[in-house]
């Protein structure tokens, strides 16, 4: 889909449909929804008269038009009310709208650049808006389906505005493009299933993405990972007959020879739970659980193309987690990396354990000053706060604010959990240091305290991210499947760390 900008009249835009929008309460017409109006012959002003149309965010009516105008659909989309106006309510409100048109047949969109200089809503702000929800509530995971779709894709949109707004809306675009296309990047991972999505496959985009944009790639194989001592990955994937995966993906945006930012993702490319095995019910979910890792590496894509003066590296070790004659199993204790052990009480709790792994590597060999991971990682934090936000945690409250106030720039919600010493105690191993579950009670807030242990000293923030990698409906500019949540966040905190 090409996304582009043009100066000019909307209404004289040769395109299949044209938008314009209207606020909640807006009864008298202004502007060029006025001339749409007269063309329609009073059909907009009629449907307002008769509360069809009343400006509730998302809500859209469509005329057909005849003769007087070259598109054959006029599209008004709801904006809310104008005092509660903001960027991802428009990009919300785009992307159902996008979807209706699809369905309608409309391959070529004119749009305004809506709400543009309403409340904080900047013109770019606009138009990086309006880029996201199109592509992004547009998005379909269609791969292996090898019948046609009924609708075709839309191919062009077209914001149109006057001369003088021309370079500020061309670099929205550009900015909601590229953070775009690495959200549908790890939705594309995270949708593919697990026999396509392999530790070795993930290892080959991130290669693809290295060679494509110039970044720093390293893959530790096994026995690399055994000489390092890596003996959580090695026991979480031994089950497996799928190899792990050990990979870095290092961008370098200032000449400084230490690390900024590590982003580190959990990569279980599918997790049956391994001996401890999950009930069959939803079981297929799991080929999501590599969601962590195909958000950093996503980020990291978008990070090179946007080119923030810092340095960033994505940290993943790729598993399968499965059960087998070489499965590891309860009761094991395992090494990791930086010497620590773990009594493995279940081999449902796997993420943490490679997870530790990356850790100790990120502290011993890439000394990041910062680390942020990503992971689906209990069942615990999807009952705390549902399918709406992501937890975050940290030692460090900075950062996390950081990441806080990033995550709300991108409109990718996300709540701050406590990190209260009195839950270590669950962690307490009679044979080990520490045990991989602190049981039920807290259960998202022991597995953070269990990072935290691998974390050391460095300031981290964990995003347990388990209710957000999927959704299961559409709803605004996410579409069912993988959401790509948190990809936005990670870049936005990329940028504004490199500025401050
Ligand atoms: N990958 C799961 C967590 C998960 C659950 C992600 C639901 C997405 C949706 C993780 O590896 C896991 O199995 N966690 C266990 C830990 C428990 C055994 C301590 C869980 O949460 O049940
Ligand atoms: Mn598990
Ligand atoms: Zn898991």
């Amino acid at each position: 889909m090409d996304i582009r900008v043009k100066t000019g009249k909307l209404t004289r835009q040769p395109a299949d449909a044209l938008v314009v929008g209207l606020f909640e309460g807006e009864k008298r017409l202004s502007g060029e929804i006025t001339e749409l109006d007269k063309a329609l012959e009073g059909a907009i002003a009629q449907s307002i008269k008769q509360e069809r149309l009343t400006g509730k965010l998302s809500e859209s009516e469509i005329f057909y038009s005849v003769g007087a105008l070259s598109a054959s659909l006029i599209a008004v989309i709801g904006l809310g009310k104008k005092n509660e106006f903001t960027k991802d309510k428009l990009r919300g409100a785009i992307a159902g709208l996008c979807r209706t048109l699809r369905q309608k047949k409309a391959y070529s969109i004119a749009i305004q650049p809506l709400g543009a200089g309403v409340g904080k809503v900047t013109t770019a702000d606009a138009s990086q808006a309006i880029t996201e929800g199109a592509i992004l509530g547009l998005y379909t995971f269609r791969r292996h389906i090898t019948k046609k779709p009924e609708y075709k894709e839309v191919k062009e949109i077209t914001i149109v505005s006057t001369s003088a707004h021309t370079s500020v809306i061309k670099s929205g675009i550009e900015k909601g493009r590229i953070l775009s296309e690495a959200c549908i990047l790890a939705r594309d991972m995270v949708n593919e299933p697990s026999n396509y999505m392999a530790p070795a496959d993930i290892a080959r985009i991130a290669r693809d993405i290295a060679s494509q944009h110039k970044l720093d790639l390293t893959i530790l194989e096994k026995d690399e990972m055994a000489k390092l001592g890596m003996g959580g990955v090695l026991s979480v994937s031994q089950g497996s007959c799928q190899k792990p995966k050990f990979i870095l993906l290092s961008y370098t945006g200032r000449t400084a020879q230490t690390v900024d930012l590590a982003l580190v993702g959990k990569g279980v490319t599918f997790d049956s739970g391994g001996i401890s095995i999950k009930p069959s019910d939803g079981m297929g979910d799991m080929k999501g659980d590599m969601a962590g890792a195909a958000s950093v590496i996503a980020a990291m894509s978008a990070i090179v193309q946007l080119k923030p003066s810092l340095n960033v590296t994505a940290v993943v070790a790729a598993v399968e987690n499965m059960p087998s004659g070489c499965a590891y199993k309860p009761g094991d204790v395992v090494k990791t990396m930086n010497g620590k052990t773990i009594e493995v009480i279940t081999t449902d709790a796997e993420g943490r354990i490679t997870l530790a792994d990356a850790l100790s590597y990120v502290n011993a060999k890439i000394k990041a000053k910062n680390i942020i991971d990503v992971a689906t990682l209990t069942g615990a934090c999807v009952v705390a706060l549902g399918h709406v936000c992501s937890a975050v945690f940290t030692n460090k409250q900075e950062l996390a604010d950081r990441v806080l106030a990033a995550s709300k720039k991108a409109g990718e919600l996300s709540w701050q959990m406590p990190m209260f010493e009195e839950y270590k105690e669950q962690n307490k191993s009679d044979v080990a240091d520490i045990k991989n579950t602190g049981g039920r009670p807290g259960g998202a807030i022991t597995a953070a305290q269990f990072l935290a242990e691998f974390a050391g000293g460095t300031p981290w923030v964990h995003m347990d991210i388990a209710g957000v990698d999927l959704s299961d409906k559409e709803h605004g500019y996410l579409v069912k499947g993988a959401t790509g949540i948190p990809v936005r966040t990670l870049v936005n905190l990329a940028l504004d760390m490199a500025q401050k």
